[in-house]
Formats: C-alpha cells, structure tokens, sequence
C-alpha cells in the first residue's frame, strides 16, 4: 500500500431526526436507479474523475432518534465540469453514483471527487425561459440524496458545496439552510487503485 498522502476535503453531516427532520430539497431530473450496492461505504468515482478528494461520513436516524441500521442511502452528483452521466455518454457506467447500505451504527461513508455546479444548456428552452423571467440558469455545486428504509419515510435532500458563488442564488431555489455542511480540509492514505477498487465496490 502507497502511504503518500493526498489533500482531501472531509466532512461530516448528520441526517438528524429532530422534530422537524431532515431538511428537504428537490430531487432534480437525472436520478437514476441501480447503481451499485455497498455495506458501510463505497467510493463513487473511479479515479479518472479530476477535482478534489472528497470524503462523506454521515449517519442515519429514525424518527426516535434510534441510528437506524441497514438504510439505503442512494447519492449522486456532478462531475468537475458540471455534467452528469445522464447527459455525458462519455463517463463510465454509474459514475459519480453509488447506493450506501448503513452499518449497525446507521453510519455510512463515501469517497469521491469534490463537484462543481452547472447550468442549464445554452440555447434551449430552459435558458429562453429563464431570459424572460430575468434569471440566470446556474445551479451552485452540491450532492442530491435519497435515504429509504423499510417503514420509513424517503428522505429526498441534497448539500451544497460551500463557497460556491451561486450557493444563495440558484436558479431552482435548492439551497437550504441546514443543507450547507462545514467542509473540514484532511489528510488521507493514498492506496493503490487495485486497493482503493476493492474497498469500495
Ligand atoms: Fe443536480
């Protein structure tokens, strides 16, 4: 294993079951089902993905405030240039997507690429009609969620990425207080590609 170190961003939320739950967001268009399954944790991109390292370690909570074990976090995202692989035939299948199955503690983790925000196409009709409504069509950079248990009720979320010059100002209102999570710099091990495959899928 290479013991070189990697600059990488890590952060930690908790989907804190408080009287008022988790705050909620849109889910967006480009969700796509079956990506692959993982126990505890997965690493999402496959390391062609340039950008930032990103590491997300969360917990799930039920509604008694009990971690809840075996949860289905589902997680996706853009890549460093704002495009999914929903649009983007180049990227490899379900990259940048992963779905989480929380541990005993109702923990789970992920390791990705730090993602940027988008904007609608140029030239379509979303722009058009956002010209009209005098608005730009840039969204700030953030993570979308969904998280589902048996006898649950499906929590649909994102967190935005902060620091992003349109974090308060996106075109489809996403942005939620309580959604921007404190992004903590880290150091981690940097194993080898073989190594970091095998944990994570
Ligand atoms: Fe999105």
């Amino acid at each position: 294993m290479n013991h070189d170190t990697i600059g990488a961003l890590l952060q930690k939320i908790n989907d804190s079951a408080t009287s008022e739950g988790n705050p909620r967001t849109i889910e967006g268009s480009l969700y796509v089902a079956g990506a692959p399954e993982a126990q505890g944790h997965a690493r999402i991109d496959d390391g062609t993905d340039p950008g930032q390292p990103l590491v997300m370690r969360g917990t799930v909570f039920a509604e008694d405030g009990a971690p809840l074990s075996n949860a289905l976090v589902e997680v996706w995202h853009a890549n460093h240039l704002g495009s999914y692989l929903h649009f983007d035939k180049s990227q490899p299948a379900f990259n940048l997507r992963g779905s989480i199955r929380t541990d005993a503690e109702g923990r789970y983790s992920f390791r990705s690429v730090v993602p940027v925000g988008y904007s609608v196409p140029p030239g379509g009709m979303a722009e058009k009609l956002l010209d009209q409504l005098g608005h730009h069509g840039h969204r700030p950079a953030h993570i979308h969620f969904f998280v589902s248990a048996p006898g649950h009720r499906k929590l649909t979320t994102q967190i935005n990425i902060d620091g992003d010059p349109y974090l308060w100002d996106d075109f489809a209102f996403a942005t939620r207080e309580g959604l921007v999570p404190e992004l903590k710099k880290a150091w981690v091990r940097k194993a080898s590609p073989t190594a970091s495959r095998a944990i994570s899928r």
